[in-house]
């Protein structure tokens, strides 16, 4: 076993958890019980923000965790559908907002609250479960998984009824902010495809962050155009799967689908009385681990990738994305041995910080921009907690342990350069941002 003193040091460690507290507990909005990811750049509720927000709340304060999980399933629409952001209050501070997005337009679309007509990978299952692992009142836990785990059915029955076209075990997104990794270089292909007109429009997010950091204008029309298709057709499931020029499998999205299936099944396990419910979960969850590994594995690069369903062909790019089915128990043992030779071989050389979030031999790799290259905090997380379960001791502590020197180093921020030789100010998008800060609580504290 390595060991990393920096990290031992409980007075370092205790320092550095009440750092991220406060940066938790000033992005709390207590009014309406929800986490900003970060002041500014990001003023409203983010679904799988909340996710793993409500993970580094449940080390301290159950009730905002519980209260965050309960905000963001305030919103849910009434075919089970969770969108990805949802706008309890007002800002300027963002666009596109909540009159660019026009959510009503959806005639299942929540009466309550505005939100936009995409999602975000569904962290929600596997998240009830941790905190149930870590929340010490468990009969009190329990009660509040028992009272909302049925709206995360739903949403999942959702994915499988309207979201796989080919009833194959498999979701599409139809957005790249559906998959999380905005703007990677995965999508360029997908954008080569399209020709969408360039809107008139007023960036905010360049106005907190470094342009640089962040994607290009031509980039915004393409997010633009793929809302404005869905909104013609009042985000109508099967005519965005129609249309669509971005429909897209993506590993990560299902991979977190498949661990939070998994999560499920053993919550239900622990109410009872819930036979068909699990029956079910396991029919999704074998056919789609089956083909996961059938068609979004790929032998030359030696990871999993992204498929492009509209072009009906894999996207050949390696990403931290085709590292994350490693969480959710997809690959068998040797399978997973091919995937952490690739991973070190390409992203884990000594002169990086594990790990970046795309293949930095690649000439569309750049360190700065966003999830062009940056190391990201969650993805650590997810490969640190897959790499534990499949015996991979040491990698996982060192994943473990560059998230948290990125950290303690540059402070908490939104994504991090994967460089060793950067020695200043390598922390880049938002500061203070909510989760780098409740993941590092459950790094330092499980
Ligand atoms: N993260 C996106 C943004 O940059 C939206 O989910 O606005």
């Amino acid at each position: 076993m390595l060991s990393f003193s920096f990290y031992n040091s409980t007075m370092t460690n205790n320092n550095l958890i009440q750092k991220a507290e406060t940066v938790l507990n000033n992005n709390f909005k207590e009014d309406k019980g929800f986490t900003i990811p970060c002041e500014g750049l990001y003023p409203f509720q983010w679904n799988w923000d909340s996710g793993f927000i409500a993970i580094g709340f449940a080390h301290y304060d159950a009730t905002k965790a519980k209260r965050e999980i309960e905000a963001l399933l305030s919103a849910q629409w009434e075919n089970g559908f969770i969108p990805h952001i949802v706008f309890h209050n007002d800002s300027d501070t963002y666009f596109p907002g909540p009159d660019f997005h026009q959510s009503k337009l959806h005639p299942l679309a929540s009466k309550t609250h505005r939100t936009t007509g995409m999602t975000q990978p569904p962290v929600l299952g596997f998240v009830l479960k941790e905190l149930y692992d870590i929340i010490e009142d468990k009969v009190d836990i329990l009660n509040f998984i028992k009272r909302n785990i049925d709206k995360v059915y739903n949403n999942h029955e959702h994915f499988y009824t309207y979201r796989d076209p080919n009833k194959e075990g498999l979701v599409y997104i139809y957005h790249n902010w559906e998959s999380g990794t905005d703007n990677s270089p995965i999508w360029d292909d997908i954008w080569a495809t399209m020709d969408p007109p360039k809107y008139k429009f007023e960036r905010r997010d360049t106005t907190h962050v470094d342009a640089a950091q962040r994607p290009t204008n031509r980039e915004y029309d393409y997010y633009l155009h793929l809302i404005e298709i869905a909104k013609e057709h009042n985000y109508d499931d099967a005519k965005i799967a129609e249309l669509s020029p971005f429909l897209v499998q993506d590993p990560l999205f299902n991979a977190m689908l498949i661990k939070s299936n998994a999560a499920l099944i053993e919550l239900y396990g622990l109410i009872g009385n819930s036979d068909d419910k699990i029956k079910t979960l396991k029919q999704w969850q074998t056919k789609a681990i089956k083909r996961f590994n059938e068609k979004l594995f790929n032998e030359k690069l030696g990871a999993y990738v992204h498929y492009d369903l509209r072009n009906e062909k894999q996207i050949e790019y390696l990403s931290s994305s085709s590292f994350a089915p490693i969480f959710a128990d997809i690959p068998n043992e040797e399978r997973v041995e091919t995937i952490v030779k690739t991973m070190m071989k390409k992203f884990g050389t000594e002169d990086r910080y594990l790990c970046a979030s795309f293949d930095p031999e690649s000439d569309r790799f750049n360190p700065k921009k966003y999830w062009r290259g940056p190391v990201w905090i969650n993805l650590n997380w997810l490969l640190y907690r897959g790499l534990k379960a499949y015996g991979f001791y040491d990698l996982s502590n060192r994943v473990k342990k560059d998230s948290i020197e990125l950290i303690e180093k540059y402070g908490f921020y939104e994504y991090f350069d994967s460089r060793k030789e950067v020695k200043e100010n390598a922390g880049y998008g938002g500061n203070n941002f909510s989760w780098s800060a409740a993941l590092l609580i459950d790094f330092l504290k499980s």
